[in-house]
């Protein structure tokens, strides 16, 4: 096991990318302190970590509000007595119909409440006793492919990402004195149960066309990455944005000129 009597906080894990990780996590060993918005989907999570044989915590709060993650932060101590590694998961994507100039005030705050602000304050909250305890640490922020390549309607989701790749790099440098690791995971098109089920039929045969792999990633993908990551194996990987995209990144092929010699393979079986 990569993380035994490892201790984790994961944000944003009642649902999609961040159950997976902290399922993933679970199973290589780590104690987990599972947050989401509300208690319910964070306690459904710490049932099936529990029934891996882990401690789990259930911590319903909201990362925008830096008040309420120092108390989960601190909760997750008085339960655990430290914190080893924090994933930045929470996210939300607020479609934006109409495009940039139809973007609400509101809309355009919240996404970078959560999104940016959000991984500020638990950095904020978690790395002062990483670095008080002088044991290291690991944070993994949940970025986008959408940090590097822009999508239509949304255009207040992709500079919040973009930013998590600079606030990575940033305490990157600052934290690697206290070797602190600080990465970044930038999923591609991901099958979760939140962001990534909102997509009819139609679309998501369009990114199966546009995805050189010829599908749509699986959450436990991103949440294998983020387990190596915060493992010893990765102990000299730091500032680095790992993006798990099925290769959507390095392909500028237009759709239309991709070989008809390569169909698009059938999805891979679910792993889960
Ligand atoms: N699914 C994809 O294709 C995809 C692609 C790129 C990046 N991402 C990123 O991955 C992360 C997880 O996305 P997902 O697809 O699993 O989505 P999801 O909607 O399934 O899960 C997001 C979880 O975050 C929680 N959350 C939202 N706002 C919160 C807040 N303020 N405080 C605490 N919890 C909050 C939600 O309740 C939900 O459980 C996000 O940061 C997202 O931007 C997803």
């Amino acid at each position: 096991m990569k993380l035994k009597n490892k201790i984790a906080l994961i944000t944003g894990a009642g649902s999609g990318i961040g159950k997976a990780i902290a399922i993933e996590m679970g199973r290589e060993g780590a104690h987990i302190a599972i947050n989401d918005l509300t208690a319910d989907t964070a306690e459904a999570t710490a049932r099936e970590v529990e029934a891996l044989g882990r401690e789990a915590l259930a911590i319903p709060a909201d990362v925008a509000d830096a008040a309420q993650v120092d108390h989960m932060v601190g909760q997750t101590h008085d339960r655990f007595g430290r914190i080893d590694i924090l994933v930045n998961n929470a996210g939300v994507y607020i479609p934006q119909d109409g495009g940039f100039t139809a973007i609400t005030d509101a809309a355009w705050q919240r996404i970078l409440d959560v999104n940016l602000n959000g991984p500020f304050y638990c950095s904020r909250a978690v790395v002062k006793d990483m670095m008080d305890r002088k044991q290291g640490g690991k944070i993994i922020n949940i970025s986008s492919v959408q940090a590097e390549v822009a999508h239509f309607d949304a255009s207040a989701y992709q500079p919040s990402k973009a930013a998590v790749v600079m606030l990575t790099r940033t305490l990157a440098v600052e934290l690697a004195p206290y070797k602190i690791n600080v990465n970044a995971i930038g999923p591609g098109a991901i099958a979760s149960e939140g962001m990534g089920a909102t997509l009819g039929a139609e679309i998501i045969e369009a990114y199966r066309k546009r995805i050189p792999w010829g599908a749509r990633g699986y959450t436990r993908d991103i949440a294998t990455a983020a387990a190596f990551l915060a493992s010893e194996d990765a102990r000299y990987i730091t500032g680095q944005i790992v993006y798990v995209d099925g290769g959507y990144l390095s392909d500028s092929t237009p759709t239309e000129l991709k070989s008809q010699d390569h169909p698009v393979p059938p999805d891979d079986p679910d792993p889960k």
